[in-house]
């Protein structure tokens, strides 16, 4: 099994993508976190870029012992010079230098030849090599270089002292097939480069710089480059947790693996989130909020019968939280008994069938129904059957303007009535057309609003207290809409006096039997 190093460029490419800039103390941080995640070479900078990033490559040359710490250079003797002096403290330096190769870059943005590109090489590989043994040479634009001049600014590296050959996809053009025969045709061509270590540097602006990676680490690269969450430039670089699974995941098709502990890759990439505020994309392989998360029914069932069926990796071996089987207008009743089950409610077929009637009803109003959720269900609904309760079947509310009107369609005993008022408030407009059908007297003594889940569409509940027939009832309501909600409470209150009323009827009547 051949090992592939993992070359780390989160601290340089990434840092250097719009919005990803790290001060020098968490630049420090992230480097810690990614020698415990066990790769092999930290790229910690640009370090003639400004003070700053000197001084965060010196720090963490200082500090960081393990891994290869890699600082990176153009071609300029002070760029090398100075990147040099940045990684001295190092256990393990590496400068790294990089110059553009294709015809594209040699006449539009350095406005040479060949010639003086080759020359530039030499002398920039055997001023790095005077500082330090280790020197990787990376021809920038790799992928669109003409394919004899790439091995002729390989060939000039390697004579004057390159350990590392670094071909990039800098501007992510390159396909898999591609990609791999251009590193195949690269060691038959270049004398010598079996001796040294050949590196692929990916971009991900077609979002095949992971295949790209990988194809070439099929066809004899033995480094990759890549970045935590994929930051990088423009669409980012390779994703190191991405080539680091597929490798471990698929063990079945390549004999290749990295030596990074893939427990913490999660850990490392919160790290990374948390100091630059910026989350990965939910649905981001191996560390995106969805990654491990299941909303279908057909999956959620799926899996509560055996992970198998719909997951390739445990999250535990990345150090992600457990497989989340979310709770959306997608889930089954599978999902959902199974959700009450963990929850500690045991629920009869009767009692689920209801739930699952007000589960489908809010998750069409929300993207996510959430425990607090259902237990709200629970306790406002599910657990009770009785057609002799007044049940709110449709509410239409107009308001806005001095009055509002209020619509309620409620059932009881087998009946439909609707009632319609005109009243100040849409809240009291509602209480008033409910008394239109229940033809009850209801005096609220206490009313209370509360947002009992998270967010813009959270569920509010309504708490009442309400004086009727001379005796005061509680009412619970909940829904994302706050008069829906008034509408049930003021329901619930009604119904408890309704139930009080017809246990005292039954009584009179079993009473009556026994006197009979
Ligand atoms: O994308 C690129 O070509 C680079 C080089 C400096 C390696 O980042
Ligand atoms: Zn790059």
């Amino acid at each position: 099994m051949a090992k592939i190093q993992v070359f780390d460029t989160t601290l340089r490419d990434g840092e250097q993508s719009p919005g990803f800039t790290m001060s020098m103390d968490e630049k420090l941080r992230m480097a810690m976190q990614l020698d415990d995640l066990g790769v092999d070479i930290i790229e910690a900078g640009f370090s003639i870029a400004s003070d700053d990033d000197f001084s965060s490559v010196t720090q963490i040359s200082k500090k960081v012992r393990r891994p290869i710490i890699a600082a990176l250079a153009r071609t300029n003797p002070k760029d090398v010079e100075i990147a040099g002096k940045s990684v001295q403290s190092a256990d393990r330096p590496r400068i790294h230098t990089f110059i553009a190769t294709s015809d594209i870059h040699l006449a539009k943005k350095l406005e040479i030849g060949q010639e003086e590109c080759l020359e530039r090489i030499t002398k920039a590989v055997e001023l790095a090599r005077e500082m330090v043994d280790d020197v990787e040479f990376s021809a920038e634009d790799a992928t669109r270089t003409d394919i004899s001049f790439l091995c002729e600014a390989i060939r000039a590296a390697l004579s004057a002292g390159a350990t590392t050959i670094n071909i990039p996809d800098t501007v992510g053009y390159t396909f898999p097939e591609e990609f791999s025969s251009l590193i195949k045709t690269l060691f038959e061509q270049v004398h010598g480069l079996n001796d040294a270590v050949v590196s692929v540097h990916c971009h991900d602006d077609m979002g095949l710089a992971v295949a790209n990676s990988l194809a070439a680490i099929q066809a004899g690269a033995r480094q990759v480059e890549c970045t935590i969450n994929g930051i990088g430039e423009r669409a980012g670089n390779a994703s190191l947790e991405e080539i680091v699974m597929a490798l471990k995941v698929r063990k079945d098709l390549t004999e290749h693996h990295t030596d990074i502990h893939s427990e913490s890759i999660y850990k490392t990439s919160e790290l990374l989130t948390q100091i630059t505020g910026i989350h990965p994309q939910p649905n981001k392989a191996i560390v995106g909020k969805n990654a491990f998360a299941h909303e279908a029914g057909i999956h959620q069932h799926g899996m509560l019968k055996d992970k198998i069926t719909y997951e390739i990796m445990m999250p535990e071996l990345v150090g992600a939280p457990e497989t989340r089987l979310v709770l959306g207008k997608h889930s089954g009743r599978h999902g959902l008994n199974n959700r009450y089950q963990e929850l500690g409610c045991e629920l009869t077929k009767e009692e689920l069938d209801r739930a699952y009637t007000f589960f489908t009803i809010l998750a069409d109003q929300k993207k996510e129904v959430l425990d607090e959720d259902l237990l709200l269900i629970l306790r406002h609904g599910a657990k009770k059957g009785d057609d002799k309760l007044y049940k709110l079947l449709d509410l239409v509310v107009t308001c806005g303007n001095d009055l509002s009107t209020a619509k309620v369609s409620i059932s009881f005993d087998h009946n439909t009535k609707e009632g319609v008022a005109r009243d100040h408030g849409p809240i009291n407009a509602t209480f008033s057309a409910i008394d239109e059908v229940t033809q009850k007297r209801v005096e609220i003594e206490k009313f209370e609003i509360i947002a009992a889940t998270p967010g813009r569409d959270a569920v509010g509940v309504v708490n009442i207290q309400a004086m009727i027939n001379e005796k005061t009832f509680a009412g619970k309501g909940a829904s994302t809409d706050i008069v829906n909600a008034a509408a049930r409470a003021y329901l619930d209150a009604i119904n408890k006096s309704e139930q009080l009323e017809s246990a005292y009827l039954n009584s009179l009547a079993s009473s009556d039997q026994s006197a009979f």
